[in-house]
This record gives C-alpha cells, sequence and structure tokens, in this order.
C-alpha cells in the first residue's frame, strides 16, 4: 500500500531547542554583523539552511559507534572497521582518509597535477576550484546544455557535455591528467549525472588513456536520483547503483561531511599504486597517519557506520521529497527556482525573482537577508557576492553567471513542519519582493570575499 504521506523514517531521541527571535532582533543581529549571514551566531538562527556540510544529526548507531572509537595511534581497530566499509562500497585499491572533503582536494591536486595542466568536470566545487588553481592548473566546467538552463527540468541536468569532453581530450590531451566528475552536482543547482553519462564519459577516458576521477560528495543522492530517473536503473537497489558508480571511475575524492552522515571526515582513493603512495606520504606531512589521516577514532567509526545508512531508500526518498516539497511551495508562490528541485538544496533564482536588483547590487544577497529577516531562516547568495569579480576604482563588478540563492538541507534534521514554516517564510517573501532593496559593500578582503565582507543596504 502506497501512503501519500512521507515520513521522516527515524524518530528523535535527544533534541536540542530552537532560538525563535523578534523581527526587531533579526534586524538588529544583521546590522551588527554588517549585513552578512556568515556573522550570525547559531544561537540567532531559527532554521539554519546555510549548508548540508556537517551540519547532519547522527544515528543512535553512530553514537553507539563512537564510544567503540579505537584510538590507537596505528593500525587501530575503528580504522579497520572505517576501510572495510570503504572498500567495499568503492571497490578502490587505495583508501586514504582525511579530515574533510578539501584535504583531499590539496593532496589530490599537489600529487597528480602541474602547472599548465587542465582539468575537465562537469562542474568543480569552489575549493576543488581553487586547490587546482593553487598549483597553476586549470580546472573548466564542461556542463551539457540543459545545465546551462536554469528552469528546465531536465532529469540529469548534472551531466557533462560528452562532445566539449572528446574536443578537450583530442587537442589537449598531453594536459590532462584525469577527468573529474561531480556527483551530485552542487555549483550546478544539486543536479545529478546519470549513469550513462558517467559511463559515455568513462569511455572517452579510456580512448584517450586518462584517469577518471569522482567528487562523490552525495554519491547516494546520485543514486536515488538515478533508481527514479533512469529507465535501466528503475527498481535497482542504491547500494549497487552507488558501487556501480564507484567502480566506472579509478578513484574518488568524498567530503563525508554530506553522504558520510558525518560532522567532519573526507576520502581519497585510487586503484593506482604510485598515487597512492605519494598521497600517504604527504597525507603524513599534513594530516596524519594512513590508519587514521586528520581524524579521531571514533570518528572513523561513526563514519563507517554512517556510510551503511546513507544509501537507505526510505531516508532518500523522505530527503529528496524534503527538497521538491519545497520547490512546489517556491514555484507555487512565483518564485522561480533551479529546476527541478536539488538533491541536497533548492536554489532561488534570484536573478529572475527580483530583476529590479542589478547583479552588481547583489540581488541573491538582498533574498537571503529578507528569508533571514522574515523568519530567521539562514540561507546562502550563491551569485555576484560569493563569485562576481570586484570592480577597480569605482567600477562596477563583473557579475557571476547566475544570481542564486540556496536553502540547502541538513540530513536528518529539520521535520515536515520545519519545511512548512521555511515554505510560509517564502510565501511571505514573494509578497514583499517589489520592495526588496540592493546592496553595497562598504569592505571586502581580496578572495573569497562573501564570508566576511561587510555591506549595507541601498536606501
Ligand atoms: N566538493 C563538493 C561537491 C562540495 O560540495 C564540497 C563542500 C567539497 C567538495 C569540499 O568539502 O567542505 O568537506 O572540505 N561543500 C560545502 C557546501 C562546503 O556548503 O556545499 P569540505
Amino acid at each position: 500500500m502506497k501512503f501519500k504521506t512521507i515520513i521522516e523514517p527515524f524518530k528523535i531521541k535527544s533534541v536540542e531547542s530552537l532560538p525563535i527571535t523578534t523581527p526587531k532582533e533579526r534586524k538588529s543581529f544583521l546590522e551588527r554583523e554588517y549585513w552578512n549571514v556568515f556573522g550570525l551566531k547559531s544561537q540567532e538562527v531559527t532554521v539554519d539552511l546555510l549548508t548540508d556540510s556537517g551540519t547532519g544529526s547522527m544515528s543512535s548507531e553512530q553514537w553507539a559507534a563512537i564510544m567503540r572509537g579505537d584510538e590507537a595511534y596505528a593500525g587501530s581497530h575503528s580504522w579497520q572497521r572505517f576501510h572495510d566499509v570503504v572498500a567495499d562500497l568503492t571497490g578502490y585499491k587505495h583508501i586514504i582518509p582525511t579530515h574533510q572533503g578539501r584535504a583531499s582536494e590539496k593532496i589530490l591536486a599537489t600529487v597528480t597535477v602541474k602547472e599548465g595542466d587542465i582539468i575537465p568536470s562537469n562542474s568543480h566545487f569552489d575549493t576543488t576550484r581553487a586547490n587546482f588553481e593553487f598549483v597553476k592548473a586549470e580546472p573548466i566546467d564542461l556542463l551539457c546544455k540543459e545545465g546551462l538552463d536554469l528552469l528546465s527540468p531536465a532529469p540529469f541536468k548534472g551531466n557533462i557535455d560528452l562532445e566539449k569532453l572528446e574536443d578537450i581530450l583530442s587537442r589537449k590531451g598531453e594536459k590532462i591528467p584525469f577527468v573529474l566528475m561531480t556527483i551530485t552536482n552542487n555549483t550546478g543547482g544539486g543536479q545529478p549525472v546519470s549513469m550513462e553519462n558517467l559511463k559515455s564519459t568513462k569511455k572517452l577516458c579510456e580512448k584517450y588513456n586518462k584517469m577518471l576521477l569522482l567528487d562523490a560528495c552525495r554519491f547516494a543522492e546520485n543514486a536515488w536520483f538515478v533508481s527514479q530517473r533512469e529507465e535501466d536503473y528503475k527498481g535497482v537497489e542504491i547500494r549497487d547503483i552507488t558501487k556501480e558508480a564507484f567502480r566506472l571511475a579509478d578513484g574518488c575524492t568524498i567530503s563525508l561531511k554530506k553522504d558520510g552522515f558525518g560532522n567532519i571526515g573526507g576520502i581519497l582513493a585510487f586503484n593506482d599504486d604510485q598515487l597512492a603512495e605519494a598521497s600517504r606520504n604527504l597525507l603524513i606531512l599534513t594530516e596524519g597517519f594512513p590508519t587514521y589521516g586528520g581524524l579521531a577514532g571514533r570518528d572513523l567509526d561513526a563514519l563507517a557506520q554512517g556510510l551503511k545508512e546513507i544509501t537507505d531508500k526510505n531516508y532518500l526518498e523522505y530527503r529528496a521529497r524534503s527538497i521538491s516539497y519545497l520547490g512546489e511551495k517556491a514555484l507555487s508562490y512565483g518564485i522561480p527556482i533551479v529546476q527541478p528541485a536539488g538533491g541536497h538544496a533548492l536554489y532561488i533564482d534570484a536573478k529572475t525573482f527580483v530583476p529590479h536588483i542589478p547583479p552588481h547590487q547583489y540581488p541573491g544577497h538582498s533574498v537571503a537577508c529578507e528569508i533571514y529577516l522574515i523568519g530567521g531562516v539562514r540561507a546562502v547568495e550563491l551569485g555576484t557576492l560569493a563569485f562576481g569579480v570586484a570592480g577597480a576604482n569605482g567600477e562596477p563588478d563583473k557579475p557571476a553567471t547566475h544570481e542564486l540563492v540556496r536553502l540547502a538541507a541538513p540530513r536528518r534534521t529539520y521535520t515536515q513542519s520545519h519545511f512548512d514554516y521555511v515554505a510560509e517564510v517564502l510565501e511571505k517573501l514573494a509578497e514583499s519582493k517589489e520592495k526588496l532593496k540592493g546592496y553595497e559593500i562598504i569592505e571586502q578582503p581580496e578572495q573569497l570575499r562573501h564570508f566576511t565582507a561587510k555591506l549595507r543596504p541601498l536606501t
């Protein structure tokens, strides 16, 4: 029997109070922080949708696993349990634990990439891009055509453009150490990559003798969409889809703060012996001994358990539904969103929503501030404030391609009524859109300005 209501497939054992604030308080908190939501204290945020990274809730089995943690410096039992789960899931020969995704990226960039190299991807995440740029390589995004159209509801908008990939592999092959596929594609709106696209990418990599690597932070969410949207995979177990996806590639980086159900943790994995050896040598310098890599034994145990739980289809159904539910509500209020709703987040298209605010006055930022002012919900701007280039000598900024606002859902943390509350906030946002004003920056750092820039609303 199929029910209309998709319930949270868990019950709550431990709770944390949520702060309920007044509009006046919220205004004063934002004013105090020069209108930057990153400055807010978590006690000032009612529903925190800033990120789905490291913000999820652990299960009682994960907390029990924490107690099993073995803190031996080398060869701990926790490491063995972690290793066995990851090796079974991914099939890779060498598993290297790190403290989070970008630590894996840093090692990967150092051991595989040299100045002048080109790294093609469907879309690089910002830290991945920054790590490749740091070694003077050129990361390039080859997102498929459907992905470029924010509002089209195509099923696999995270795919790579295979024609463009073949073109660059044939012309610049000697400069390309590997191809990197991000599943799901965070930068492109949390959109999935199809198994068909992954298989075709693999074929091209074989043809041009290149490694295929995955940035697999959200591997389970990707597999869920594959099971729902790709004909050949309907009815296939999520675990089996996941295993197949990993086995199409030659290695991966993963931030376990996402689909590892962890508050911290990462993986770098390869089949190649030499790369693994070079990575482990660097790991010892920067992270720790190869059987703990920057993590406590107890973290490794919690992650091993989390990696078993994440492929539960009831959980994935509830998760995908929470986001698509919010998406349907947003659309019904006339708020344009990236379609279809992503795996971990809803993305509002601020450029279409508040066209009266030009990019250099940060429409996405204005929407994010308003969402906080209305209901204490924290979202993040992913537009010209985050990705634009500051204009020199009073010139306006060079705008980003899109002006998005991301509402990312932490895993297993909020319930249906929280999502209903967020929907109500969005309804009020839609009512007030005409009166939204742009912002100006009064102080900004040279890099990654959105984290610390000081702003003020234009009058
Ligand atoms: N790759 C992707 C696709 C990511 O989304 C992230 C992090 C990373 C790599 C880096 O992992 O944070 O553990 O170092 N994304 C977070 C976010 C920060 O909010 O989307 P990390």
